[in-house]
C-alpha cells in the first residue's frame, strides 16, 4: 500500500497570473484553492513540487491605471503585488515563489524566445490601422474607444460590441468615437505590427491536442478554431507602452500576452538560481520533469495555442497539461458589485476562515469547465454540517475522554481495527480522485466516511460506558480508535483545509502533510489538549460580508478594471448551460440528405444537399473522416434549420447537421426511425 518506493516526481503547477489592476476576488480563488489542493496533495504524496504564481503587471490599462493614480507603472505593480501575495498567503495559498512579469528574469527569457522564433522565420511584419489618439499621441486598444452603436444608436458604447443590443461589430464601425482616454476624437492610423505566424505551428499542436491530455470540452474548443482557421498573433506594440522593448527593434513592446505565460517559466528560473537549482532540465524538451497550468476558460486560446506554439517555437518542452475551470457565481448569478456579490479576498478574509471557502470550493470542483455557484446559504449549511458537524464532531467527542481519563495518552491497541483498515484502503482511491481533479467526489467519499466514524462512536456511546468501570479499557480503545480516523479524514482533508489541519495536527501531535504515515495507527502516542478547531458560520457573518462588499466596491470603482469577460477576450467562453428558452429557439428538422459530394481541397467537409420538406438547404458538415457520400444519399437526419447562414470558402452554408462521437471515422450523424418524414420538427 505504501506508494513511496515509486520514484518522486518533479512537477511545476502555475495558476493564471493575476493582472496587477486591481485586488484579487473571490473568483480568483476558485482557481488558487484549486491549483494549491493539488500541490499540497502531490507534496504529500512525496513528490517534489515547484508551485508558482506572479502579478501579470504589463499592458496599456496598468500604464494608465498609474498615471491616474500619479505614480510610475513601476510603483502601481510594486504595491498590487505586495497586497496580492498578502491576500494568497492568508488564503493559505503555498506557493513556492510569487513573482512579477516585469523582471530582469522574464525579460531575458521573453526576448529569447522571440529571438529564436525570429530566426526559425516565424515572425511576419504587417502594417495594422489602428485607432490613434492624436492628443495622447498613442495608439488605442478596442476598449478604450467609445462610440454610438452603428446597430441600434445606443451611445456610450465600447467599439467592440454593444451591451445594449449585443451585437458585436469591427471597431472602425462604431459612429462618433472618442478617446477614453483624453476624450479626444480618434484618428485612424498606420503602423508596422509584429506577428507570429500560428499557421506554422498546426501540425505541431494538432498534435500536442491529440497526445490525449486535454480536457474533452477543451479538446472540442481546439477542433473548432483548427476548423475555423488559425489567424497570425499580433505581438507588438507601439509606445507609449508599459513592457519590455522588443530587441532588433525600433521602439516596439511585447504585447502583454506574449510576456505574460513567460512569466511562469521567470518565476521557476528566479526559483531555481535562488536554491542553486539547475533550471534547464525543466525546459528541456526530452525531460521527465512535468508542467502543468491551472487556467479559467476565458484564457484557453492564450494557453492552448499560443503558448505551446511559443515553446516549440524556442525548442523548449511543452505543458503537460492546461488544466481549466469554469467561472464563479455567486447566489446563481455574475458576481455583482451592486448586489455586493463581488468580494474581495481581503474582505472575506476580515470575516471568516479561508479554510471554509477552501472546502466549498473543493466539494464542488470537478474536472470539468463547469462554472462553480458560491450559493450562501448552502455554503453556510454545507460548512456547518460537514466541517464543524462531521469532522471535528469526531475529535471533540474522543479528545475529553483522553485527556480526563487516559492521561493524554492513546491506547496500546484500537478497539475497531477492522474499521480503521476500511478506512486504509480507500486512502490511493481518494489520492487517485484529488490527482485526477474531481475533488468533489473525493469530498463526498471523505464526508461518507466521517458518517460511518461518527455511525461509531455513537453506537459504542463512550459517554454511557465510562459509567461502567468495567468498560474503562474499551473506552479508551473506543476513543482512540474515534481520534485515529480524525487524524485519517484530516490528513486528506490538508490539502483542502491547511488551516484546521494544522491546528489538528498541533493536537494530535503529528505531522498530517504525508499521505502515508496513516498506513499505521497512532498507539501509545500522547496528545495535546484539544481546542476548538473551528466554528460554525453564522447568517450575520455572511450579510457583513456583502455589506462591507458594496461599500469597498463603492470607493474603488474608479480605480479597478475590472474583468467584464468582454475585453480581454479573444475567444468566446465555453458557458456550459443554456436555459430553456434558449434550447426553445433552435429549430431542430428532420432532413433528407438528397446528395452529398466530396468538396475540393478540403479536408474535412462534405457538401450536402438537404430536403427539409418546403426546400432545400446547402449545408457544408465536417464528417468526411467517418462517411463516403454515396453512402449518405437517402439517408434521413437531423438538422439545425434556423442557424444564421454562414459564408465559408468553398460557399454558404445553411445550417448543421447534428453528428456525435470523438471523430475520425467514429462519428455518426443521427439517423431517425423510418416514419421520419423531412420537415418534421424535433421535439
Ligand atoms: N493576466 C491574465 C492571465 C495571464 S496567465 C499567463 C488574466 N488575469 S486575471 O486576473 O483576469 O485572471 C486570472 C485568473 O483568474 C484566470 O485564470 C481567470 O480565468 C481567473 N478568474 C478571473 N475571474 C474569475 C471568476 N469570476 N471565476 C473563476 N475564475 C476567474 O487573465
Ligand atoms: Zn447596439
Amino acid at each position: 500500500m505504501d506508494k513511496r518506493q515509486t520514484s518522486a516526481r518533479k512537477i511545476m503547477i502555475t495558476s493564471a497570473l493575476p493582472y496587477a489592476s486591481g485586488s484579487l476576488h473571490l473568483g480568483h480563488f476558485v482557481e488558487h484553492s484549486q491549483s494549491d489542493i493539488w500541490a499540497r496533495l502531490l507534496r504529500a504524496r512525496g513528490h517534489e513540487v515547484k508551485f508558482l504564481c506572479a502579478d501579470d503587471a504589463h499592458g496599456t490599462p496598468i500604464m494608465l491605471n498609474a498615471e491616474k493614480q500619479g505614480m510610475t507603472p513601476e510603483q502601481l505593480v510594486d504595491g498590487i503585488r505586495e497586497e496580492h501575495w498578502r491576500d494568497l498567503q492568508a488564503f493559505g495559498v503555498s506557493y513556492d515563489h510569487y513573482h512579477s512579469t516585469h523582471t530582469p528574469e522574464n525579460q531575458q527569457l521573453v526576448s529569447e524566445i522571440y529571438l529564436k522564433l525570429k530566426k526559425a522565420g516565424h515572425i511576419e511584419s504587417k502594417i495594422v490601422e489602428q485607432y490613434f489618439d492624436p492628443e495622447r499621441e498613442m495608439f488605442l486598444p478596442d476598449r478604450f474607444v467609445k462610440g454610438t452603436c452603428p446597430k441600434c444608436g445606443t451611445e456610450d458604447q465600447y467599439s467592440d460590441g454593444c451591451e445594449a443590443c449585443g451585437s458585436t461589430y469591427d471597431s472602425t464601425e462604431i459612429k462618433n468615437p472618442v478617446s477614453v482616454v483624453s476624450g479626444a476624437t480618434p484618428v485612424m492610423k498606420e503602423s508596422k505590427h509584429l506577428f507570429v505566424n500560428l499557421k506554422n505551428f498546426e501540425s505541431m499542436l494538432k498534435d500536442w491536442v491529440a497526445s490525449g491530455s486535454l480536457q474533452e470540452e477543451v479538446t472540442n474548443k481546439l477542433a473548432e478554431w483548427f476548423e475555423a482557421g488559425l489567424q497570425s498573433w499580433d505581438i507588438s506594440r507601439d509606445a507609449p507602452y508599459f513592457g519590455f522593448q522588443i530587441p532588433e527593434e525600433d521602439n516596439k513592446y511585447f504585447y502583454v500576452w506574449m510576456d505574460a505565460p513567460v512569466g511562469y517559466l521567470a518565476c521557476l528560473k528566479h526559483v531555481c538560481d535562488n536554491n542553486g537549482e539547475d533550471f534547464a532540465p525543466w525546459i528541456d524538451p526530452k525531460t521527465e520533469h512535468e508542467m502543468y497550468h491551472f487556467i479559467g476558460k476565458d484564457i484557453l486560446y492564450f494557453h492552448s495555442l499560443f503558448w505551446p506554439a511559443m515553446l516549440h517555437g524556442a525548442n523548449m518542452k511543452l505543458p503537460n497539461a492546461v488544466y481549466v475551470h469554469g467561472f464563479l457565481t455567486v447566489n446563481g448569478t455574475k458576481m455583482s458589485k451592486s448586489r455586493g456579490t463581488f468580494i474581495k479576498a481581503s474582505t472575506y478574509l476580515e470575516h471568516l476562515n479561508p479554510d471554509y471557502l477552501r472546502y466549498y470550493f473543493a466539494a464542488k470542483l470537478s474536472d470539468g469547465l463547469v462554472d462553480i455557484d458560491l450559493n450562501m446559504d448552502d455554503f453556510r449549511q454545507r460548512v456547518n454540517s460537514d466541517l464543524v458537524g462531521k469532522v471535528v464532531n469526531i475529535a471533540s467527542r474522543c479528545a475529553g475522554f483522553i485527556k480526563k481519563k487516559f492521561n493524554s495518552t492513546l491506547s496500546a491497541q484500537l478497539h475497531n481495527q477492522a474499521l480503521y483498515d476500511e478506512f486504509i484502503s480507500h486512502s490511493e482511491e481518494i489520492a487517485e480522485l484529488f490527482e485526477n481533479r474531481k475533488y468533489n467526489a473525493a469530498v463526498r467519499q471523505i464526508m461518507a466516511l466521517a458518517d460511518k466514524a461518527n455511525q461509531y462512536i455513537a453506537d459504542m456511546a463512550p459517554w454511557v460506558a465510562i459509567k461502567d468501570e468495567d468498560k474503562q479499557l474499551e473506552v479508551h480503545q473506543v476513543c482512540s480508535t474515534g481520534i485515529n480516523l480524525f487524524r485519517v479524514l484530516m490528513t486528506w482533508l490538508a490539502p483542502v483545509i491547511p488551516f484546521t489541519a494544522s491546528k489538528s495536527a498541533e493536537f494530535l501531535n503529528t505531522d498530517l502533510n504525508d499521505w502515508f504515515a496513516i498506513n499505521d495507527p497512532l498507539l501509545n502516542h500522547g496528545i495535546n489538549k484539544f481546542k476548538p478547531l473551528i466554528s460554525r458560520i453564522e447568517p450575520e457573518t455572511l450579510d457583513a460580508i456583502i455589506e462591507q462588499s458594496k461599500q469597498d466596491l463603492e470607493a474603488t470603482q474608479a480605480a479597478q478594471t475590472v474583468k467584464t469577460g468582454n475585453g480581454q477576450l479573444i475567444a468566446d467562453p465555453i458557458s456550459p448551460e443554456i436555459n430553456f428558452d434558449a434550447f426553445a429557439q433552435v429549430d431542430l428538422r428532420i432532413a433528407r440528405i438528397v446528395d452529398a459530394q466530396h468538396v475540393e481541397k478540403a479536408d474535412k467537409l462534405l457538401q450536402l444537399t438537404l430536403d427539409i420538406g418546403d426546400e432545400t438547404r446547402n449545408v457544408f458538415a465536417g464528417i468526411k473522416s467517418a462517411y463516403q457520400p454515396e453512402d449518405l444519399i437517402g439517408k434521413h437526419t437531423v438538422m439545425v434549420a434556423n442557424l444564421a447562414p454562414r459564408k465559408m470558402r468553398f460557399g454558404m452554408s445553411e445550417g448543421m447537421v447534428l453528428a456525435a462521437g470523438p471523430g475520425g471515422k467514429d462519428l455518426f450523424i443521427l439517423e431517425p426511425h423510418e416514419g421520419a418524414q423531412p420537415g418534421m420538427r424535433v421535439k
